[in-house]
């Protein structure tokens, strides 16, 4: 029996996800698949997952668990990323189900496995690292048209001691830069003005051509092109993050002053148990130089807790360092093992209470300094780049250059999504502002 060509898609985790999911809906509809809201009308239902931490792991599994049976009869099932990689045809034995395990270095290869589905093949798979290049197609199906993702380079050359990132994405492959600025100046030209550059470690990028940019050039080059009126970038590794990238934005307004550096740890002993390749007091300098910039540059970062052997005291050194950098937010983690891993061989684990605990200490604290932060802005004029209209409380969202979330009132019916609007702040909470459009 012919499968319907519609298609369902759900994704999971990071923002390199949700872009390659624009990458692989793009490809499908280009393959003459059309979209639907629901697995239920959909002939093909992709998962495309995520497998950093444990939890976000076990969702595809809930989500397949429950299509089993009559609920899933005549549609096929696909999944790809970081657990299709991890796991590969394992998840076919979890799962019979399933038809399609790929994982994104595989993506280019995306045409030839609908051809074999098509055909009625019950176990595809995708998991080779054969390529050197980074999954690159015009046909990107991007849901705003004012802000966009664009990938720089993809996998890691690193191996920190808990990620699973290096298994999952393979080796680092960087994209040229006339590829990157090339598809920058065509989205500027349609009307985007937000970019965002995307890599598991933009820090290493390494422009593969001739021109042999680095990083901080082709930032400053993004930033240069007419039209674009922001450009961030994420996750910046602290061992490749160098001082030229804060020249490029102290010089260049249209490089948002916010820097995404993840600490993990605050104790060098943890650092190095964590294989992080800095100390804390290196950190620290990067800190510094962002600190003595010429503009205000918002610091946010990721922690984990608990991992195997943290002490107490070097939890304390955690603290500390919120303490002292000032975070502008932090994404706070309980450490979760994960396949194939160099933690996996240390002992001395950390109870789940424990890493309870003191993941609820470091949000407490991270709280209240955001709440001070907040609290200064409190008066100031703030441009944002308008996202949406909440109808329920009838408040514009936007987002400051700091990555700050602004909720605003406006006294007309006006539309303002992907405008750039003045806003005074009126009030402020820990995670967001208030206030009301000049
Ligand atoms: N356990 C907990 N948190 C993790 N992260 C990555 N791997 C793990 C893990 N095994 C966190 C790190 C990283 C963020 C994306 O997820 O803080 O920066
Ligand atoms: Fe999750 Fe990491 Fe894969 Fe992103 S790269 S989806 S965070 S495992």
């Amino acid at each position: 029996m012919q499968v319907e060509k519609t298609f369902y898609i759900e994704t999971f985790g990071c923002q390199m996800n949700a872009h390659d999911s624009e990458k692989v809906v793009g490809t499908l509809i280009q393959q003459g698949y059309r979209q639907v809201e629901t697995v239920e009308e959909a002939g093909y239902v992709f998962y495309n997952t995520c497998s950093i931490r444990d939890k976000a792991e076990q969702k595809v599994f809930n989500r397949l668990q429950h299509f089993k049976k009559d609920a899933g009869r005549g549609k096929v099932f696909a999944v790809i990323g970081c657990v299709a990689q991890q796991e590969g045809e394992k998840i076919f034995d979890r799962a019979p189900h399933v038809s399609l395990v790929a994982g994104s270095a595989s993506y280019a290869k995306l045409p030839q496995m609908l051809i074999q589905l098509e055909a009625g093949a019950k176990r595809v798979t995708g998991l080779k690292f054969d390529s050197d290049e980074a999954f690159d197609t015009p046909f990107t199906r991007r849901d705003n048209p004012h802000r966009a993702y664009i990938t720089i380079i993809e996998g890691c050359d690193k191996s920190c001691a808990y990620c699973v990132v290096p298994f999952t994405r393979g080796p680092e492959r960087s994209r040229t830069s006339a590829s990157v600025i090339d598809e920058a100046r065509r989205l500027a030209d349609s009307g985007t003005t937000e970019i965002q550059l995307l890599g598991q470690n933009v820090n290493s990028y390494r422009d593969p051509s001739a021109t042999g940019w680095d990083f901080a050039t082709l930032l400053d080059q993004v930033g240069g092109i007419p039209g674009i009126r922001r450009v961030r970038f994420t996750t910046s590794h602290p061992r490749d993050f160098v001082k030229p990238i804060i020249d490029a934005i102290d010089s260049n307004p249209n490089l948002c002053n916010h820097v995404h550096l993840p600490v993990q740890s605050g104790s060098t002993r943890v650092l190095d148990a964590m294989q992080r390749l800095y100390t804390r007091d290196q950190y620290m300098e990067r800190i510094a130089w962002m600190k003595n910039a010429r503009r205000q540059i918002a610091i946010t970062s990721d922690i984990i807790v608990g991992f195997p052997g943290e002490t107490e005291r070097d939890f304390e050194e955690t603290l500390d360092l919120l303490d002292e950098v000032q975070y502008d937010s932090i994404f706070s983690f309980k450490y979760s093992q994960r396949p194939n891993t160099a933690a996996l061989q240390l002992h001395d684990h950390i109870p789940e209470e424990e890493k309870s605990r003191r993941l609820t200490i470091v949000q407490e604290r991270q709280r209240a300094i955001q709440l001070r932060q907040s609290s200064a802005l409190v008066g100031e004029v703030e441009e944002v780049n308008v996202e949406s209209f909440n109808s329920a409380i009838g408040q514009w969202m936007g987002r400051t250059s700091r990555n700050r979330t602004l909720n605003f009132t406006h006294s007309s019916d006006e539309q303002l999504t992907g405008k750039y609007v003045r806003i005074l702040v009126t009030r402020a909470g820990p995670a967001s502002l208030v206030g009301q459009s000049l």
